[in-house]
């Protein structure tokens, strides 16, 4: 018997029921990918289209994507009772892409074929993805359905905003199934539903690494990848907060759907970025990896090996930015913001271990909030799994099990909005 059947080493996750649901837009043909994703996550896939779904991709590739049967109406294999049973036995349905038709049905209760009435019979979390035109999406009717949706518990995402069909752009794209996955994946695992607590916050958040160039072709960086703080970006946004992400490079990650976008490479354009958005935030967010030091100066051509090579790089020390935003707002240029946290990426040494660092950062910066992680092989950077700890100036401390960033980030922000509204 092999140690997973003995039930002695076996830590994959659960495998869960996942019925993803197709509705007839353009964008049906990106729900492979997510089908595709949820199958290698190792979960059992369902996918139900719509009629009209299947106008635009065909049965077979769902199924074969899925390893499952596809069907579409409430009249197919009627002894099983699939309109009530499939709904029942899920854990997870995802709705992607939405049409302005599929949040109409399921806001009114319809149930006139087989993805409505499996929306009914549901008791999961339930993600929508809405893919439409942009006066599909901010037209009155569909401005209600969605809230009545997101009323009832369910997780509507903001739409990514770009190219349309034909010459079309603005807000109505399909969020891009990597990130859909990513929040369908949360919702698995965090066992509560995804407060919409953040309407009418504002929230600056950093992210991604800083390039701190030494001449034209070579700089100093870090090994951040921006996932964590992408995450936290994205997770704000799907609690209704209005959210901007100041991201250093990042090597490619998809732009969190809704959040207001600013590029920066070096920690001087960080932290202008960082002091012009933060004016009217309610909450900022400084999960970047800024570099402590740049080079005293930057050679205006290639520094080649040779005669003229330096022998050192003197450098300079760059302005901390999380302790800059706090002496600001301590000092009433931030009347607006209420909670500011910090990032810390430790390893303990003979001085102390990761926690005892931490505390004392926490106190040296000054913030509200202190994420922690220990760092080291395999642990923090470049995953996209993450652990730690929540400090608090109130002294409180919470572990972070191990989990996905983006539940990681749910967690981070059930503690901002926690202080938020603590009164
Ligand atoms: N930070 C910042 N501006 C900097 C440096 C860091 O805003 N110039 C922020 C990061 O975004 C993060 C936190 O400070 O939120 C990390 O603290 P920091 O003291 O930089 O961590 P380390 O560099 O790991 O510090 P130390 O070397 O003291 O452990």
């Amino acid at each position: 018997m092999s140690a997973t059947e003995a039930g002695a080493l076996d830590d994959t996750p659960p495998r869960k029921r996942v019925i993803v649901g197709v509705t007839g837009g353009i964008a049906a043909y990106k729900a492979c990918a997510l089908v595709r994703s949820f199958a290698e996550a190792g979960h059992n896939v369902q996918v139900i289209p719509t009629q009209s779904a299947l106008q635009f991709v065909g049965a077979a590739t769902f199924e074969a994507l899925s390893g499952n049967p596809v069907h579409i109406g409430v009249f197919e294999n009627v002894h099983e009772v699939p309109h009530v049973r499939l709904g029942q036995e899920a854990d997870l349905v995802v709705v992607a892409p939405a049409t302005a038709d599929v949040l109409a049905r399921a806001a009114h209760g319809r149930a006139d074929d087989l993805l409505t009435a499996t929306l009914l019979t549901a008791r999961c979390p339930v993600l929508f993805a809405p893919a439409m035109h942009t006066e599909m999406w901010e037209h009155p009717a569909t401005v209600d359905n969605v809230g009545t949706l997101r009323g009832r518990g369910a997780l509507v995402m903001e739409p990514a905003a770009g190219r349309l069909t034909g010459e079309d752009t603005g807000p109505g794209r399909l969020p891009e199934p990597d990130e859909i996955f990513g929040l369908g994946s949360m919702l698995l695992e965090r066992a509560d539903a995804l407060p919409r607590d953040l309407v009418g916050c504002r929230v600056v958040v950093s992210a991604g690494g800083t390039r701190e160039p030494l001449d034209p072709v070579r700089f100093l960086g870090n090994r951040s990848s921006g996932k964590q703080g992408y995450a936290v970006a994205r997770l704000a946004v799907q609690r209704g907060a209005s959210v901007t992400l100041i991201t250093g490079p990042t090597g490619g990650l998809t732009d969190p759907a809704g959040a207001e976008m600013i590029r920066v490479s070096t920690a001087e354009e960080m932290r202008a970025a960082v002091r012009k958005h933060s004016d009217n935030a309610d909450v900022v967010i400084m999960a970047a990896a800024v570099a402590d030091f740049r080079p005293a100066s930057i050679a205006e051509s290639k520094i080649k090996k040779g005669a003229d090579e330096p022998d050192t790089i003197p450098l300079v020390r760059n302005i901390d930015i999380l302790a800059e935003t706090v002496q600001r707002r301590d000092e009433g240029e931030l009347p607006a913001t209420r909670v500011i946290v910090g990032f810390a990426a430790e390893t303990g040494d003979e001085h102390g271990d990761v926690l005892t660092h931490a505390r004392s950062k926490l106190e040296r910066k000054g913030c509200e909030l202190l994420v922690v992680n220990a760092v080291g092989e395999g642990k923090a950077f470049e995953v996209d799994s993450n652990m730690g700890w929540i400090l608090s100036r109130d002294g409180a401390e919470k572990a972070l099990p191990l989990g996905s960033k983006n539940l990681m980030a749910s967690r981070i922000l059930d503690a901002v909005s926690g202080l938020l509204y603590a009164g």
